[in-house]
């Protein structure tokens, strides 16, 4: 049910775009004003998060770890598992957020017969998400190529190592395929698994429905409805140079990428999305765990009135005793 919530608002959206893209008058409301309310609200968003983020005490160091402490010399330290150093934190770092490194040791609970609770491993969830993000972010580059003039020699080398397959006309990226694939599996995990399912939220469905068609909407115009992609690349300058413009050759189905793409950028600063952010700013994750090589002091630690059991029990004296109760002095 709650899938179909979530796929019913996506539909919608993508049919309420395409309808109102048909209605001259409305073309710069789609075109420009909401793309640009969307972004702001992004921009703003994410700052404020970051922000929010950032004013939170860390009194502690609390990196999450799974190997041995740097201590005496004779003890073997777990460099990367227990980073004492900041190169080993970035090391960390950097496995964890390019290749999902603690997804890849994610572990999976059944209750088999008998009973019997088995731990298994679970790969294809870590896959799943490593091919999703990847070819999102390769999609996302590739696009640079609406916003730049001319093309960076980066983004063209994109599109040769992307279409290597060079399957029909026009040519087939192979990041296309592989996103809608990762996508359609991690949303059958979610409808499959009951245990999976019963944790999953509409917001959860919802974000992979919109990103799912975000990629079939720019699918459509790429190999089956074919688009003027000098218009919207005017349109995409306008943009970005806050000089809007919107061609009369941009059509209807660009308009559905466009608010799909809109929704996605507004809700994104309020959403589970926003891990993107976090994961840099995590201190599970960036403190380097070196507790018993220096002392950490609390840079919070403001003087707190403290009532001490001494002044408690000297306050109920008399009553401690008429209870026939012990006193310490
Ligand atoms: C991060 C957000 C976006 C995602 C995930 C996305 C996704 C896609 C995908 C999967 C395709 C299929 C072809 C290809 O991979 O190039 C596509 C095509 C397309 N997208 Fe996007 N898109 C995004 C943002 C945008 C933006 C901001 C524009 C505005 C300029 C845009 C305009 C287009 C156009 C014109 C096509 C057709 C390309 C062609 O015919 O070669 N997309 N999009």
């Amino acid at each position: 049910m709650k899938a179909l919530y979530s796929l019913t608002t996506v539909v919608a959206l993508a049919a309420v775009a395409f309808l109102l893209g048909r209605v001259d008058q409305l073309r710069l409301v789609l075109g420009v004003i909401v793309p640009c309310a969307a972004m702001t609200a992004f921009l703003a968003g994410v700052s404020y998060r970051v922000i929010q983020w950032s004013l939170s005490p860390v009194p502690f160091r609390i990196p999450t770890t799974c190997g041995q402490q740097k201590s005496l010399p004779w003890i073997k330290a777990g460099w990367l598992e227990s980073p004492y150093t900041t190169a080993g934190v970035i090391a960390r770092m950097a496995l964890e957020i390019l290749l999902f490194r603690s997804l890849f040791r994610n572990t999976k609970a059944e209750l088999r017969q008998g009973p019997r609770l088995v731990y298994g491993e679970d790969k294809f969830l870590w896959l799943g998400a490593l091919a999703f993000h990847w070819s999102f972010l390769i999609i996302f580059l590739r696009h640079l190529r609406f916003f730049l003039e001319p093309v960076p020699h980066l983004v063209l080398a994109l599109e040769k190592v992307d279409s290597f397959f060079q399957v029909g006309a026009p040519i087939l990226y192979v990041t296309d395929v592989i996103m809608v694939v990762a996508l359609l599996y991690l949303l059958q995990r979610r409808l499959a698994d009951p245990q999976v399912r019963y944790i999953s939220l509409s917001a959860d469905y919802f974000a992979l429905f919109l990103i799912l068609g975000l990629a079939l909407s720019g699918i459509w115009m790429r190999y089956f409805t074919r688009v003027d992609i000098v218009a919207i690349k005017q349109l995409a300058i306008g943009l970005v140079t806050f000089s809007p413009i919107v061609p009369k050759e941009v059509g209807s189905l660009f308009f559905v990428h466009l608010i799909l793409l809109s929704t996605l950028a507004a809700y994104f600063p309020f959403s589970k999305l926003m891990h993107m952010g976090g994961v840099f700013l995590s201190p599970t994750r960036n403190l380097a765990n070196n507790n018993r090589m220096k002392r950490h002091v609390n840079p919070w630690d403001y003087p707190v009135k403290v009532h001490t059991y001494e002044e408690w029990e000297a306050e109920f004296r008399d009553k401690i005793v008429a209870a026939g109760l012990p006193l310490d002095k």
